[in-house]
């Protein structure tokens, strides 16, 4: 189908599960289990409404703000996805840098992709591109110690260590096929590994080969020591770790289930976030300390929502892996000004004009922690 056809983010997966081989598909949309999680990651963002102000001027909408000490324009950005060279074999990550250069959409780049992180980090069009890195941490640490030091080489901005992933979760819809990492050519991190040709139940059993599962609090303090961008944790899912987190110097967190692709019946991580804010507060926590949330967001009102409750920015993974499968960097684009043109329509309708304004009072919460 033509890219006209596309009207905002759902539209992509719509296409993508039409078009894409079945066997990309069913590892970039599997998630764990009976797939709640990824469910109700999606739903939860459906049980706030919002309470808009009226006669406000919102002739001038502002969407810029900071992340992570960056400038950006918007307040989103692209998280990690795994081989995106599966649905993109010639463009994979490239394109996805490419098709973020004009409004400069932060990416973070993923420990499995299919192109090397030299090779993305070259493929920036502005030189003030923010790339950040995400990591995965190899049983071998000299493997990701060197990673951690190459990306601050090549100008990364930031690390974001995931750790709600000491293994695949269980995504039978990837198991049902076998795959050859090397047939299908990577990851790239993979070239000098022993599993190189290992095929196996599903492309995540493959990858969790590449996963430490003894990953702790002592090695966070270790990659403190290694290097100086600021480390970010992915994957929190309760306040004690997020408060803790903050305590040992991280400059932020992600509260994310993995897009329910780990733990099934994880919560949704809106409620972590709606639950962590006000302590963070009243800790005084909450400066220098970036709250991030990914997870099911597909409109720019799930971004307000979020937003509203506090986040400094969130994560979109599966629309823009989708979107660059099918039409390069010209999806990524179209990704990226679907969500603009939804932010900018919302905040008028919602009477705000700038994203510092949003708070927690223009929304309707009661529904929020309903099952
Ligand atoms: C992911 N995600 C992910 N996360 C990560 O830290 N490293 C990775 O390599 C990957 N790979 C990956 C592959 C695919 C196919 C998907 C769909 C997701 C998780 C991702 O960054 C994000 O946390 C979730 O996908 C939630 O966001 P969405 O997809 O609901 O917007």
């Amino acid at each position: 189908p033509p890219i006209e056809s596309v009207f905002n983010l759902n539209d992509f997966e719509k296409i993508a599960a039409k078009v894409l081989p079945e066997q990309v598909y069913a590892y970039y949309s599997s998630s764990a289990d009976d797939e709640v999680s990824y469910r109700e990651n999606h739903n939860s963002f459906h049980k706030i409404f919002f309470k808009p102000k009226i006669l406000v001027d919102v002739t001038n909408i502002d969407l810029t703000t900071e992340i992570l000490d960056s400038q950006v324009d918007i307040p989103f950005y692209v998280s990690a996805t795994a081989l995106c060279g599966l649905g993109n074999p010639k463009g994979g990550e490239l394109d996805i840098v490419k098709g973020c250069a004009d409004v400069n959409v932060p990416h973070m780049i993923s420990t499995f992709s299919s192109f090397s992180i030299e090779e993305i980090a070259e493929a920036k069009i502005n030189e003030n591109q923010i790339q950040w890195l995400q990591l995965y941490v190899n049983s071998d640490r000299k493997i990701t110690h060197d990673l951690i030091v190459k990306a601050e080489r090549l100008g990364m901005k930031a690390l974001f260590v995931t750790v709600d992933a000491p293994s695949a979760g269980n995504r039978e819809r990837d198991a049902r096929f076998k795959f050859s990492a090397a047939e299908n050519n990577g990851p790239k991190v993979m070239e000098k590994s022993k599993d190189k040709d290992a095929t196996t139940n599903g492309t995540s059993r493959t990858l969790s080969k590449l996963i430490d599962t003894s990953l702790t609090w002592a090695d966070i303090e270790t990659f403190k020591k290694l290097t100086n961008m600021p480390i970010v944790l992915k994957g929190v899912q309760r306040v004690d770790d997020a408060i803790r987190a903050a305590e040992i110097g991280c400059r932020g967190v992600v509260l994310s289930n993995h897009g329910g692709r780990e733990l099934d019946f994880s919560r949704p991580p809106l409620e972590v976030l709606a639950e962590l804010m006000p302590v963070l507060r009243d800790r005084g926590l909450n400066k220098n300390f970036d709250v991030l949330i990914d997870g099911g967001i597909r409109r720019g009102t799930d971004i307000l929502k979020a937003l509203c409750l506090g986040a400094k920015g969130v994560g979109i993974a599966a629309p823009f892996l989708y979107a660059n499968s099918l039409y390069g960097s010209e999806g990524v684009e179209l990704c990226t000004q679907l969500l603009i043109k939804e932010l900018v329509l919302s905040m008028r309708l919602l009477g705000v004009t700038k994203l510092s304004d949003l708070n927690a009072d223009f929304l309707d919460l009661s529904g929020l922690f309903a099952r």
